[in-house]
């Protein structure tokens, strides 16, 4: 016995207490978790009182508690959305067949990879953002940078607790591996490339908020839908979290949007030096930042062309995000016309559903740009910002390598190369915003390149303590 009170300790609701295997392979998962949280978690801080929001149940009450809590205390727990009455699958060509409450044999290795993918990116995003605390712009933030870490870390026992519950000791050791495998370790990397991308500042922050954590958005929208009913009911609650993050993202890039309109309006001048000696983003640079990380993100939606998104999807492990808006889920009749550096090709639309899936995540990317043209457009500036074409600096897909402008535009390798920092931040750029980040912790303080927000957390005011420090 280990004494520990489950429901108390880990919030859940599979019924832990009754489950003797899963409570000790969770027991032994624990402490190592806590140890990868203290040594490549939030760095400083453990020892600070954090308002934080903590799941304690789905229910609308339950699932936003906020309180006052020192992270390595703060309770991760297992939820799963309610489950649907025999519930079917949605799409594939298994579909209405009831959903699958054990993982079927055969696909057994292609849903913990699937599992583990999804897994790896919580703790990575962890390990990306661990410094920030230092040059936070405010208490508001930083709290805000805490939440998103302690919910990323809910996530990655989300998918550890799959892992333990459904795929033996194969999950048992793909568990202890995300915990292995580091954010731009050179021998152990975390999976995917964006997840290794340092974020060594605020700007870079809110936009991996914006970006990436958006196509965390899709990509359990996607698994929401899958015939392995707990990877969907998982699935369906953790999207409830992912909507702070990226509200965090949306509004963080409006504040400096804010802040440098107004620096702008003091100075009388849009003359990005100028903007910049006084301490604030200019637009262009910000629409650099707003380049590189959205092409990051894009690739994770994989190659246009992918016979996996296809197998997945034919049979049920992964859909469209709201599968229910299509018409047609089966697909095995469509084709979709891609443009490729050869030409238009037509391309069974099984068979790029991943390009699917990137244009519905770039539409819903959309919102944030006209919001923050607008506040631009209302300060009397002509300048828009706009995301870049899926063409642009591409890694994976048709279009990898091309020399490619963000208006998507083919142009010589040379002009590419030599105009590339025109488009995405050079060293200096960064240097500069990496200058900008001067901590802020007196309650209620902004940093000069950051607006505050229109309001504070919980119905708090801004000024609140969010995070304690004395
Ligand atoms: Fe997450
Ligand atoms: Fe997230």
């Amino acid at each position: 016995m280990s004494g520990i009170n489950y429901s108390e300790k880990i919030p859940n609701n599979v019924n832990l207490a009754n489950d003797r295997t899963l409570q000790r392979a969770l027991e032994h998962w624990q402490p190592h978790f806590l140890d990868w949280w203290k040594g490549m978690g939030p760095s400083d801080f453990q020892g600070h009182d954090v308002y934080l929001r903590t799941a304690t149940s789905v229910d609308a009450d339950g699932w936003a508690s906020y309180g006052t809590v020192k992270m390595p205390d703060y309770r991760w727990g297992i939820f799963l959305a309610d489950p649907v009455a025999e519930r079917k699958i949605g799409f594939g060509d298994s579909m209405g067949q009831p959903a699958w409450q054990q993982v079927p044999g055969e696909f057994r290795s292609t849903l913990r990879r699937l599992i583990v993918t999804q897994g790896d990116t919580e703790p990575a995003s962890v390990e990306q953002q661990r410094l920030l605390g230092h040059t936070c712009p405010s208490l508001y933030d930083l709290r805000n940078l805490f939440q998103i870490n302690v919910e990323e870390g809910r996530h990655l026992w989300a998918m550890v607790y799959l892992l333990h519950a459904y795929f033996g000791r194969d999950g048992r050791e793909e568990a202890e591996e995300l915990l292995a495998r580091h954010s731009g370790d050179a021998d152990k990397p975390r999976i995917l490339t964006t997840f290794n991308e340092p974020i060594s500042d605020w700007l870079s922050l809110y936009c991996f908020t914006y970006f990436t954590d958006r196509d965390g958005k899709f990509q359990l929208k996607s698994l929401a839908e899958s015939a392995f009913d707990p990877l969907s009911r998982t699935c369906r609650f953790m999207l409830t979290e992912e909507a702070h993050h990226m509200f965090v993202g949306e509004t963080g890039l409006a504040r400096v949007v804010k802040r440098t309109l107004e620096v702008m309006k003091e100075l009388g001048t849009d003359d990005a030096a100028k903007v910049r000696a006084a301490g604030a983003v200019d637009l262009a640079l910000l629409q650099k930042y707003l380049n590189f990380w959205c092409s990051s993100s894009l690739d994770l939606f994989g190659s246009e062309i992918s016979s996996n998104s296809a197998s997945n999807f034919a049979n049920g492990l992964k859909g469209r995000p709201d599968e229910s808006q299509y018409a047609d889920h089966v697909l095995r009749e469509v084709q979709l016309k891609l443009d490729t550096p050869e030409g238009a090709q037509s391309v069974p639309m099984l068979n790029s559903l991943n390009e699917v899936m990137r244009e519905s995540y770039l539409k819903d990317c959309e919102t944030g740009f006209k919001r923050w043209n607008r506040q631009i457009e209302r300060a009397g500036y002509a300048f828009r910002l706009a995301l870049p074409s899926t063409r642009f600096r591409r890694s994976i897909g048709s279009w990898v390598n091309q020399p490619v402008t963000p208006e998507g535009k083919l142009v010589p390798r040379e002009e590419y190369d030599r105009r590339l920092h025109e488009w995405i931040p050079s060293e200096a750029d960064r240097a500069f915003v990496r200058s900008l980040m001067q901590r802020v912790v007196e309650p209620g303080k902004m940093a000069g390149w950051i607006a505050p927000p229109e309001r504070g957390i919980n119905n708090l005011p801004v000024e609140y303590e969010y995070v304690k420090l004395s």
